[in-house]
C-alpha cells in the first residue's frame, strides 16, 4: 500500500542563536545562498516531492518568513509597472499563493524544541505520513531529498524513515545518531536513536539531517514525550519511542548536504552554487580558488 505524504512541515521558530549577530533582526531561514533564502530550497523541495500542504511552525518575532514565503501582488504589480516583467514572474513562480496553495502558519511561542515544534503543527496536517523539512540543511544535487525519499518510503515501508550521512567520530555530538541493525539498498535499517551522544556513546555513525517522513502516530508520541537532550522535547525521543514497533530506516540521499546553521557549511553551500554564476566564478578564478577548469582548486 502506498501511503499519500501529503504535508511538509517546516519547523522555523528557531532564534537561530548559531549566527548571530545576522539572526538579530534576519531569520536564519531567509539568510540567502547566493541570492536565494534558505527557506525558499525546502520550500520548492517540498513543491517538487509533490507536498499539497505546507505548514510553517514560526514566532511571532519572524514574521519575514511569512512575507517571504507568500506572494506580494502588490510588489509584483509595482515591478511591472516599472517594465521589471521577467523579475516580476520569476518572484511570483517562487512564492506561494494563498488561494492556490494549501498553507497554514502555525506559532511555537515557547522554544521547547524541535519535538515540540512538530507537535505544534499536530492539527494542521492532513491525513498519512508527514515530512519534516529543517531548511538549515541545505541538501543539492541532481534530485530533491524529499523525492528520492518518498520513492524509498513507499518501495520500503518502514513506520519512519530519517535522511542519514555518515559523520566523523568527533562530530556525532552534534546530531540525532541511529542505532544501526542492518542495511537494505539505500536505507540503513536501525532500532534506535540517540540525540546528540557524546562519541564514546554514539551507536553508529550514521547522523541524522534534516529531513524525515514521520508516521502519523509521531503526534501521539510527542504528546507524552518528555524533556530529554538540552531540556527539550526532542524529536528524535519521540522517533525512537516508534522504532521497535512501526519499523526505523535512514535514507541515505544522492546529494550533498550543507549545515546551512554554521558559517563555514553556508559558505560551502555558497561556493558550490557559485559556481554556476558566470559572474561569481569569474570571481573565484581570479582569485585562484578554482581552476580554468571550474574545479575547486587543490
Ligand atoms: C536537529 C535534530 C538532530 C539532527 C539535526 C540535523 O538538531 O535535533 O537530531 O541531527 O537537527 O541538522 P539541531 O541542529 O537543531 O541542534
Amino acid at each position: 500500500m502506498t501511503l499519500h505524504v501529503s504535508t511538509a512541515i517546516f519547523p522555523v521558530a528557531g532564534l537561530g542563536t548559531r549566527f548571530l549577530p545576522a539572526t538579530k533582526a534576519t531569520p536564519k531561514e531567509l539568510l540567502p545562498v547566493l541570492d536565494t533564502p534558505l527557506i525558499q530550497y525546502a520550500v520548492d523541495e517540498a513543491r517538487t516531492a509533490g507536498i499539497e500542504r505546507m505548514v510553517f511552525v514560526s514566532h511571532p518575532s519572524k514574521r519575514a518568513i511569512e512575507r517571504h514565503v507568500m506572494e506580494d501582488a502588490r510588489l509584483t504589480r509595482e515591478l511591472e509597472a516599472r517594465g521589471k516583467q521577467e523579475v516580476a514572474d520569476a518572484l511570483s513562480d517562487a512564492a506561494l499563493c494563498p488561494v492556490e496553495d494549501d498553507v497554514r502558519f502555525v506559532m511555537q511561542t515557547e522554544p521547547k524544541g524541535l519535538g515540540h515544534a512538530v507537535l505544534c503543527a499536530k492539527d494542521h496536517v492532513l491525513d498519512g505520513p508527514v515530512a519534516v523539512i529543517l531548511p538549515d540543511d541545505l541538501i543539492l544535487g541532481p534530485v530533491g531529498c524529499l523525492s528520492e525519499m518518498i520513492s524509498a518510503y513507499n518501495a520500503r515501508k518502514v513506520g519512519h524513515l530519517v535522511a542519514t550521512m555518515e559523520v566523523s567520530e568527533d562530530r556525532v555530538h552534534r546530531y540525532g545518531v541511529l542505532s544501526v541493525t542492518g542495511k537494505d539498498g539505500a536505507i540503513v535499517l536501525a532500532d534506535g536513536m540517540v540525540e546528540k551522544p557524546k562519541p564514546q556513546d554514539a551507536p553508529s555513525r550514521q547522523a541524522v539531517v534534516g529531513r524525515y517522513i514521520l508516521d502519523e502516530t509521531i503526534f501521539d508520541a510527542l504528546d507524552t514525550q518528555k524533556p530529554g537532550a538540552g531540556g527539550e522535547i526532542q524529536l528524535t525521543d519521540a522517533i525512537a519511542r516508534g522504532a521497535s514497533t512501526l519499523g526505523l530506516g535512514g535514507f541515505q540521499f544522492s546529494g550533498t548536504r550543507f549545515d546551512c546553521g554554521s558559517k563555514a557549511g553556508m559558505l560551502e553551500a555558497t561556493l558550490e552554487l557559485a559556481m554556476d554564476d558566470p559572474d561569481c566564478l569569474a570571481v573565484l578564478k581570479a582569485r585562484g580558488l578554482v581552476d580554468d577548469t571550474a574545479s575547486f582548486a587543490a
